[in-house]
């Protein structure tokens, strides 16, 4: 009975201590997990590298009238800040060039991957036939060569280009696949900046995470969204400043990251003059305190300088949920502006915006973004989830189901945001956009038209652009056809 009942004190004892200990780690845990501070690097970055500005890409007019570019996907050696980086570009070793070309001229890009894995280039926001569209269909092998050719015919805007394969994405642009893309038309107002590089300067915003002097892809402590790094690269340069020689700097903002959304503000608070969204020039100039942009999507801004100052472009808390990066601040670029500034006015009015209306939708679809899933299903590429007939206008109202941010993208076509949870839109979304950051638990109503193009055969994508649920198959396929009745024959050439 003692000795039965000592046995019984010990293992009371010992179940007690063991809980305390469990109750103690637990505590440990939870303590540190509430109170471990966001990431925050304002007034911590030095500054003191010029920006870095990707080259014109060089190309040649063959016989035929044909604007030729050649990209080379390439391993190479950066400098960002820590030492000798391995790092991936196009053309060099870290992003890529900027190509240029005009509506109306046709465009030819010879791709050469010389990776070690296999790539393709995908043409964000570009109008263009689905199979030199750049998806996971259609895999360019280590060593291989692939030309992607079509003419370009869209309003002036700010695309990009990365790679696509399937499941290598995130990767692939975390180590440095990426460039712009600027389309011109003839028809901007006078009075914007548009020297390219001096007044009318790329920023190509990138976060990354170092172990050692290597790019490190570990995830962030209970992340759903993939990587997300303490510092910020602006076309690959860490620290960066520019040289602003006139009273106004036109920015082209490409969050081009793999995860994190940005909230951009000047760090005295100026306002940011937003004259252009992902598919092109705004009707107007809009006037705002801050650009918020999920991966992918682009912003043109104005900034407004006075002779012989310094301020900062910064990011501040874009607030979706402090696992996702939403409390995290940053410094990103220095503007310095010289002692004589050439003077600039910028235009009243920008770009004619054809509205296009709901009521002359052909289709209304709906997509929920949930999990990992669209509408509960996860890519397949052998599944056609949506069939439209070329030419006709669509609704697509999108939601985002779960707390989960994600950024929702369509290949081939610029589409109008209708309403956002049934009300207008704000004046940020009132252009065009190929990419739109899904607030969680919000419901957006998109229009888009699906000019030219039919192919039965090649599926064009939509999908999050947050590159770790993209690469996990948060993707679904459409197709275009000639007319009503026709059927997908994907992979029929
Ligand atoms: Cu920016 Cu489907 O891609
Ligand atoms: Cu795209
Ligand atoms: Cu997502």
């Amino acid at each position: 009975m003692t000795v039965k009942g000592t046995t019984v004190r010990k293992w009371l004892l010992g179940g007690l201590g063991l809980l305390l200990v469990l109750c103690g780690c637990g505590v440990a845990v939870v303590t540190w997990v509430l109170t471990r501070p966001a990431v925050d690097t304002v007034g911590k970055v030095a500054f003191d590298r010029p920006l870095k500005v990707p080259p014109l890409a060089a190309s040649t007019v063959d016989a035929g009238g044909t604007r030729v570019f050649d990209l080379t996907a390439q391993p190479g050696d950066s400098d960002l800040g820590h030492g000798t980086t391995r790092t991936w570009g196009y053309n060099g070793a870290y992003l890529g060039p900027t190509l240029r070309a005009k509506r109306g001229e046709r465009v030819a890009v010879n791709i050469h991957n010389r990776l070690n894995e296999r790539t393709t280039v995908h043409w964000h926001g570009m109008h263009l036939p689905a199979k030199v569209d750049g998806g996971p269909h259609h895999p360019i092998q280590p060593g291989g060569d692939h030309q992607a050719a079509w003419t370009v015919d869209q309003p002036a805007a700010t695309l990009w280009y990365h790679p696509h394969p399937s499941d290598l994405t995130e990767r692939q642009v975390y180590r440095g696949l990426a460039g712009l893309f600027i389309l011109d038309d003839g028809k901007e107002p006078g009075g914007l900046p548009h020297d390219y590089g001096v007044d009318d300067v790329p920023v190509v915003v990138q976060d990354k995470r170092f172990d050692g002097g290597q790019l490190s892809m570990s995830d962030k402590f209970l992340s759903d969204v993939g990587i997300l790094g303490d510092e910020i690269l602006v076309n690959g340069t860490p620290g960066p400043f520019l040289d602003v020689r006139s009273t106004l700097v036109r920015l082209r903002l490409l969050n081009a990251s793999t995860a994190r959304v940005y909230d951009f503000a000047m760090s005295d608070g100026r306002p940011l003059t937003m004259i252009g969204s992902d598919g092109g020039l705004l009707a107007a100039p809009y006037r705002t305190g801050h650009v918020r942009l999920s991966v992918g999507e682009r912003a043109e801004v104005l900034v407004e300088m006075r002779p012989g100052e310094r301020v900062e472009l910064r990011s501040l808390a874009p607030g979706v949920g402090r696992f996702h990066g939403g409390r995290d601040t940053f410094d990103v670029l220095q503007l310095r502006a010289a002692a004589e500034l050439r003077p600039v006015t910028p235009p009243g009015t920008l770009a004619g915006i054809e509205r296009l209306d709901p009521a002359q939708a052909a289709k209304t679809r709906t997509f929920t973004f949930q999990g990992r899933q669209i509408n509960d299903d996860r890519m397949d590429m052998d599944r056609v989830d949506a069939v439209v007939v070329k030419n006709t206008v669509e609704v697509w109202n999108v939601a985002n189901g779960h707390d989960t941010p994600h950024s929702f993208h369509i290949h081939d076509v610029q589409f109008q945001v209708v309403s956002v949870d049934g009300g207008a839109p704000p004046p940020e979304l009132g252009g065009w956009k190929d990419t739109l950051f899904l607030e969680p638990r919000r419901r957006y109503s998109l229009i888009a038209r699906f000019a030219d193009h039919a192919d039965p055969t090649t599926a064009y994508m939509f999908h999050c652009h947050v590159l770790r649920h993209e690469d996990e198959g948060m993707m679904g396929q459409f197709v275009v056809v000639e007319r009503e009745g026709d059927r997908p024959r994907l992979g029929h050439d």
